[in-house]
């Protein structure tokens, strides 16, 4: 890098990629987007500003910010054709998996006009995926509860209007709420990019290969399901409900710890955060001023706090380096927006979706070349064809 941070050389041998994206420093909680502490930017910022931050490098001018807002409203529409995709899924079908597949198939609408070696292409693609993510989110949720879906308002802010197609029907006037809008801009900035956890390096990788933006972003949507990433912030909200009373804190911590228990504290632990992850302390502030101003008295925030001070004490758990992620709020800040625990993940993914494409845009723009793992081989030395009947 300009020789801001420097790196041990066992860990440059590690890197993957190199990116001037995000920085992440896992033992001192630290977490930058393009130099700027997430503190600050969840502070003084909105989700569609650190965006645009995250795409080209700088905070947007008034006039870049107006042009880029105007730029993504103008494309929250999504082709008409593409609600009979939704006809073929279950309606219990988890939202995750009909995400993974109407993302995958924005492809069949953009593919062919696309040259993603033409940066403007590659610009209005990210425009698109910002702009279609909450509209199909929303078609999402409302196709697993039998409404109709609901056009985009280009009135409304960026998460206003998702919260519009969200919870909004057309019999009546929907009340725009400011501290749920904020609340859910809060969340998805806290969520936009983190490196290269696990779903933003999918995404890098098919990236790498060529394939068109929409396909990658649904690669990434498939990867970030999963419970040990994105999919915790839903198994946060199943364990705090398994858990039911303040008074079995104690126990299920000493669950977590047995070795030949499966239970473990869903929202804790993390690949690279061996200190607080600092989004989680942004968040646990939100979900505080969100259930106050909401006069909510939610009894899992009770048990998540103690939870927390119990880990937070227990030599397991500070020798381990165990703390709250990101995911161990998020659900009880969503919960009281009125957001079905299964729809939980899809709300992370509409916060990632900056940081997808801006990782999938520095590639192309590097010239990356094809991703490629090696392995270390420990199976059987060569050895000769054995015939059916010598077996
Ligand atoms: C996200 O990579 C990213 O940046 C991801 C993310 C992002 O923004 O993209 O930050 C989002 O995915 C956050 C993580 C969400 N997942 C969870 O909350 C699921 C619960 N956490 C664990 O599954 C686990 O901590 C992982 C998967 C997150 C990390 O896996 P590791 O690296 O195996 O765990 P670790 O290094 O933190 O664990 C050290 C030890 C291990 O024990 P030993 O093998 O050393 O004996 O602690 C144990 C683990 O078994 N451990 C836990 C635990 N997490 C780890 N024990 C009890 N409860 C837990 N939650």
């Amino acid at each position: 890098g300009e020789g801001y941070f420097t790196y041990d050389p066992g860990f440059v041998s590690t890197a993957s990629c190199e990116s001037k994206i995000t920085y992440i420093d896992g033992g001192k909680g630290v977490l930058l987007h393009r130099g700027y502490p997430i503190e600050q930017l969840a502070e003084e910022s909105d989700f569609l500003e650190a965006c645009f931050l995250l795409l080209y490098g700088e905070l947007p001018t008034k006039e870049e910010k107006e042009k880029f807002t105007t730029n993504v409203r103008r494309h929250t529409m999504v082709n008409d054709q593409m609600s009979t995709f939704f006809k073929g899924f279950r309606r219990d079908a988890h939202p995750m998996a009909i995400m993974c597949g109407v993302v995958g198939a924005l492809s069949a609408f953009y593919h062919d006009s696309l040259d993603i070696s033409d940066e403007n292409h590659r610009e209005i693609s990210a425009i698109r995926l910002m702009a279609k993510m909450p509209t199909l989110a929303a078609m999402t949720y409302k196709y697993t509860i039998g409404q109709p879906f609901m056009y985009p308002r280009n009135d409304l802010t960026y998460s206003e209007n998702f919260l519009y197609m969200m919870f909004g029907n057309p019999c009546e006037e929907y009340k725009v709420n400011p501290i749920l809008a904020k609340a859910m801009d809060t969340i998805f900035l806290l969520h936009a990019d983190h490196e290269q956890n696990a779903s933003t390096s999918t995404v890098r990788l098919a990236g790498s290969t060529g394939a068109n933006p929409f396909a990658c972003i649904s690669a990434g949507i498939a990867a970030l399901w999963g419970p040990s990433h994105g999919g915790a912030n839903e198994a946060v909200l199943e364990m705090l409900n398994e858990i039911g009373d303040e008074s079995r804190v104690d126990e299920c911590v000493a669950r977590a710890k047995d070795k030949n228990d499966p239970f473990r504290l869903m929202g804790f632990g993390h690949r690279v955060y061996k200190n607080f992850d600092p989004r989680a302390r942004v968040m646990k502030k939100v979900a505080d001023e969100v259930l106050g101003e909401l006069g909510i008295d939610d009894p899992l925030l009770k048990i998540a706090t103690r939870l927390e001070k119990i880990a937070l004490e227990d030599d397991y758990f500070i020798e381990k380096k165990l703390y709250p992620n990101v995911d161990f709020y998020s659900g009880i800040i969503l919960k009281a927006l009125g957001i079905p625990t299964s729809m939980f993940t899809v709300i992370f993914a509409l916060g990632r979706t900056p940081g997808w494409i801006a990782h999938w845009n520095e590639m192309h723009k590097d010239n990356s070349r094809i991703g490629r793992p090696r392995q270390l081989y420990t199976g059987p030395a060569q050895r000769d064809f054995v015939p059916l009947d010598k077996r």
